[in-house]
């Protein structure tokens, strides 16, 4: 019998009959500022699916070990179970958001090198910054396994940075999460879609992802729809 195992923010986790195996369902929801604001979206959950699935899809063609199995509807996946790490890997090419509020500065510039910075992923402490040293001590992830993660999340940075460009997107930051597999197996986990990056259109600068939600700029579906038009119209051409 499929238990019902979490319900978050964007997606339910069920159980299957494979201990080993997960059902993620994508939901018609989006939240901004851990959940404080929350609005139902028509045709969001199949949007952030669709990208997602994509995207991991790209990822895993180029080597790097991902939970995903396979899609099994427009608004579902098969996943492998992962025991997570409360950690939010965010990556940084150009300055916005949270980093441009924190230093005082500006969003748009291009940063020198990518900005790596790890939050303790908690909605009751608003997911504090957390750096290395804390993680460890407090037994969250040992040295070695956040070098895994880090490196891991270069590659995703060197792979997705070109593909967005060529879709005509800047990959101005994005958030990953890891978990590791019943085997010991560290993997990219959970999902990639405008929910936990920002997108830039490359020529005019219009916002892509889902701070047209939290700044109110535009309509969350039609932009999500747009941003995979554009991804499919890349792959399909890559072949
Ligand atoms: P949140 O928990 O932040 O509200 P979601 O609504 O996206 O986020 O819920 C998905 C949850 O499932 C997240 O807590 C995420 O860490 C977790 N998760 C993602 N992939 C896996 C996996 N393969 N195995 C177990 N848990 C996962
Ligand atoms: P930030 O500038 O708000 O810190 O966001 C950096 C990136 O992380 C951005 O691409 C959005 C993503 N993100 C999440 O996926 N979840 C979160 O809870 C937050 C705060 C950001
Ligand atoms: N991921 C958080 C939320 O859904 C914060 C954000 O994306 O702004 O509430």
């Amino acid at each position: 019998m499929e238990k019902l195992l979490y319900t978050g923010k964007a997606k339910q986790m069920w159980q299957t009959d494979d201990p080993d195996v997960l059902r993620v369902v994508y939901l018609d929801q989006a939240t901004a500022f851990n959940g404080k604001k929350k609005e139902h979206f028509a045709g969001k959950g199949e949007a952030a699916n669709a990208i997602s699935s994509l995207v991991f899809q790209y990822l895993i063609k180029h080597g790097i070990k991902t939970h995903f199995i396979k899609k099994l509807s427009p608004t579902e996946d098969l996943v492998k179970r992962c025991t997570m790490y409360p950690l939010e890997f965010v990556t940084r090419n150009v300055i916005a958001g949270h980093f441009a509020g924190r230093y005082g500065l500006a969003e748009g510039a291009a940063l020198s090198e990518p900005v790596e910075e790890t939050f303790y992923k908690s909605d009751r402490l608003d997911d504090p910054f957390i750096n290395e040293s804390a993680t460890v001590a407090l037994d969250i992830a040992d040295h070695e396994a956040l070098a895994q993660m880090w490196a891991i999340c270069r590659q995703v940075n060197d792979l997705l940075k070109p593909l967005f460009a060529r879709a005509g997107m800047q990959l101005v930051d994005f958030k990953l999460e890891f978990g590791r597999l019943s085997t010991g197996e560290i993997v990219l986990a959970d999902e990639f879609s405008p929910d936990n990056c920002r997108l830039w259109d490359i020529k005019t600068d219009q916002h892509l992802d889902k701070d047209v939600y939290r700044r109110k700029l535009a309509d969350l579906t039609q932009t999500y729809d747009e941003v995979l038009a554009r991804l499919q119209a890349v792959v399909k051409e890559e072949g």
